[in-house]
């Protein structure tokens, strides 16, 4: 609450000095502003005798402003923390200083019937001729209170369904998966059978974002360390073949990169085409290597990685987008979906390295 701009506090009170430039309000106008107050405004001595209240005061607390005056404030407290309010009210007047509203304070009012109801209390020391008297003034937060509830149950049930959701869409794409899979047993042709296979790749990686979020119950946000390390997991689990053969490296960040669900999608399908061709490309026959696959935020605002590999190198005449084969094509699309670039080196191999604007253009003002 503000303070009281009707009396004049010495001048060395912070009060004077907020106050120096403000007109001076007399006695009566000091009366009108107080019993017009929204708040309950309780002015009481140094024994704690009330000696002016507003009519929010008698409203709110359900008494008659005679049973009021005269009174011990802690008629106004509940029963159980009076002698502590006692103690409380001696210190505070021992070094009143103008104290706001809230912060953290779970106080109680008590009603004429002995209900108990919240507050908020601000105090405000007046100095006046009959020495030094405090003016607090109390606000009932019930509806306040009620309306936080309200909202916290809200966000409890809106994070329950979103989790549903996730939860839902994971299990539906692996679904899909194993729809896939069970038609490439039945495909005689083996040219089918990879690209069935190259398909249910592309439906795990999504699966897999679904599956994070909801693991990590963080809706809005994904990990793109521990996504990369979960998607490479399954990749080599499906090149189990070249294990031995084919060495890998996850080169993450000390920090956590977090990326945004809009684009965790696009990102994730991105590093399953690179990887998943550095292991079907960059080794043929029994070719041993390695493939590097390293994380970085360059700068606060962009995601960098790269996917390198000692093979046999990528055809000269191959690029991003220019290609026959659908893989490198998409490639391409997430990138600008991304808004990013691309940039492939060829030596001693091939290294593909990708940079995105961590966050998205349009949310940049
Ligand atoms: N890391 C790599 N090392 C060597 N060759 C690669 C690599 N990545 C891609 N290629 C070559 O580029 C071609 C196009 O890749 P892509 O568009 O992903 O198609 P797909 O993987 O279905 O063959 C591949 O067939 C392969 O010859
Ligand atoms: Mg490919």
């Amino acid at each position: 609450m503000p303070d009281d701009p009707t009396v004049t506090p010495p001048p060395t009170c912070p009060v004077a000095q907020m106050l120096a430039g403000v007109p001076q309000l007399g006695e009566d106008s000091f009366r009108r502003v107080v019993e017009w107050s929204p708040s309950a405004m309780v002015m009481i001595n140094p024994e704690g005798i009330m000696v002016l209240v507003n009519a929010q005061t008698e409203r709110m607390f359900d008494y008659g402003r005679a049973a009021l005056i005269g009174q011990s404030v802690e008629i106004l407290v509940p029963e159980r923390v009076r002698q502590h309010h006692r103690g409380f009210r001696a210190g505070y007047f021992n070094d009143p200083q103008p104290r706001p509203m809230g912060i953290g304070r779970d106080l109680a009012g008590c009603r004429a019937d002995g209900s108990e109801f919240p507050i908020e209390i601000g105090l405000n020391p007046i100095a006046t001729e009959a020495g030094t008297m405090v003016l607090a003034s109390i606000i009932d937060i019930t509806e306040r209170q009620r309306a936080q509830l309200r909202l916290e149950q809200a966000l409890r049930e809106k994070t329950v369904l979103l989790n549903e959701v996730h939860h839902r869409v994971k299990n539906n794409l692996q679904v899909i998966t194993s729809l896939l899979n069970l038609q490439a047993d039945y495909a005689a042709d083996p040219r089918l059978r990879t690209i069935l296979a190259v398909s249910c790749s592309r439906v795990k990686a999504m699966a897999l974002t679904h599956q994070l979020l909801y693991e990590r119950k963080d809706f809005s946000r994904l990990q793109l360390g521990d996504y990369l390390e979960r998607l490479v997991q399954s990749i080599r689990a499906s090149y189990r073949g070249s294990g031995k053969r084919i060495a890998l490296r996850l080169a993450l960040p000390d920090e956590e990169v977090q990326l945004d669900l809009e684009r965790a999608v696009p990102c994730g399908l991105l590093l399953n085409e690179l990887i998943t061709n550095a292991y079907k490309h960059a080794f043929p026959g029994e070719r041993c290597g390695e493939i590097v696959i390293e994380l970085s935020k360059k700068t606060t605002d962009c995601i960098c990685f790269s996917i390198t590999d000692n093979g046999i190198g990528l055809p000269l005449d191959t690029e991003l987008a220019q290609g026959s084969s659908l893989g490198l094509q998409l490639v391409q699309l997430f990138v600008e979906q991304l808004h990013g670039t691309a940039e492939i080196t060829r030596q001693s191999g091939t290294s593909i390295s990708i940079c995105f604007p961590h966050a998205h253009p349009k949310e940049t003002p």
